[in-house]
């Protein structure tokens, strides 16, 4: 394609912060177009894309193969599938933040209308586009850590949604915390050590802060037979505090060695016998060595480059498409259904129609 790809991006909300530096570092081959119906969000939009972008209030007014040629859907998660379905009907592939979308029933429209429109439907779950998280990967593949036994994922966070928002919503956010952003910890995992065999969950809600719960633990066995323990809690401030806990941690044990990444301080690996020296350049003393990932691009940048190339015909590194993210919405929907029959879930889980 010789002239510039034309990008919709459907919602300027909080997400945009890191999916602008992505478009706006490919300005030689993309420009791009906002939907958002809030013009209170106008001025940030404008800070993060220049003061000349174009910005439309509906997100349905771009999907429209004379304005866009493919669509990147940064809205709330009730309005996932709709836009994701109504842009391929409209002939447009779809970049979709994460979460997919609330259930793997609207998993399975989405993926059916990509399917029969010929459209790529692609999810940005960062993390897996992230290379401290990349190295974890690597560290577990190159096998120097043996079998692996136990999987501990951890997501923190003080999250309060403004009154009103989506995301107090159980409806609208697709249950919880553990739907919306424990599908970080659990898309990883998938990505890291294979699929889960079963799962059960228990989860916390705090009505002062929304509907569905905002702690959740879901212990899991995988496929491999390693055990898991995922635990999401968006009820702490000790990751901002001085001296305080991490964000994310992903640790996981072999019988050879162990290995972690932890936010904020990067990925960390000890072979109990002599230590290797992987792909990467290791770093540090003591027991556990540091892992240097370079200061390549990363997360959403990353993402949002693969995903461009994929849409200039070129070949890209996607690593999360929508029949893959599929799995990881049916995961966090099994841990649901745990606890509402009180019993260990073993997968796969048959869709459940829902109504909005
Ligand atoms: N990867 C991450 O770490 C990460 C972090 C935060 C959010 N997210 C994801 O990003 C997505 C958006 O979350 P957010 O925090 O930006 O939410 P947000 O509420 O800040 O932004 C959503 C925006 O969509 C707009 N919108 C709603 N309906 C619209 C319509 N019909 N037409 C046009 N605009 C419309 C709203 O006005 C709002 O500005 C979610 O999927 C969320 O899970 C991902």
């Amino acid at each position: 394609m010789n002239r510039k790809l034309r990008i919709g991006i459907l919602g300027g909300g909080g997400i945009l912060v890191a999916h602008a530096p992505g478009f706006n570092r490919l300005q030689d081959q993309c420009e791009v177009i906002v939907a958002e119906r809030d013009a209170s969000r106008y001025d940030q939009i404008r800070k993060l894309l220049g003061p000349d972008v174009k910005i439309v209030g509906d997100y349905a007014e771009l999907l429209n193969k004379e304005i866009v040629d493919a669509v990147d859907i940064l809205l709330p998660h009730h309005l996932h599938a709709p836009a994701a379905i109504a842009a391929a009907q409209a002939g447009l592939p779809v970049l979709v933040e994460k979460v997919m979308a609330r259930n793997i029933y609207e998993c399975d429209q989405m993926i059916e209308a990509c399917s029969k429109a010929g459209v790529s439907l692609t999810v940005c779950h960062d993390r897996r586009y992230d290379n401290d998280w990349m190295a974890l990967k690597h560290i577990v593949e190159s096998g120097e850590l043996g079998d692996i036994l136990f999987w501990k994922l951890e997501h923190n966070q003080n999250v309060i949604f403004p009154e009103k928002s989506w995301g107090r919503s159980k409806e609208q956010i697709g249950g919880g915390a553990i739907m919306s952003c424990l599908t970080h910890q659990i898309d990883s995992l998938r990505w890291y050590g294979g699929e889960f065999e079963s799962v059960t969950s228990m989860s916390k809600v705090d009505a002062s802060r929304m509907e569905g719960e905002s702690i959740g633990a879901v212990i899991a066995r995988m496929k491999s037979g390693a055990l898991a323990l995922l635990s999401i809690n968006w009820n702490t401030q000790s990751h901002q505090a001085p001296n305080g806990l991490w964000y994310e941690f992903n640790h996981v044990t072999g019988t050879k060695g162990e290995a972690y990444f932890m936010s904020g301080k990067g990925t960390f690996v000890k072979i109990y016998e002599g230590q290797k020296v992987f792909e990467y350049d290791m770093k540090g003393e003591g027991a556990f060595v540091k892992v240097d990932t370079g200061d390549g691009l990363t997360g959403h940048q990353k993402c949002i480059e693969e995903w461009v190339k994929s849409l200039r015909g070129e070949k890209a590194d996607i690593v999360t498409m929508g029949a893959d993210s599929r799995k990881t919405v049916e995961v966090a929907e099994a841990a649901y259904r745990s606890e509402a029959t009180g019993s260990v879930v073993r997968l796969p889980i048959h869709p459940i129609p829902w109504k909005s």
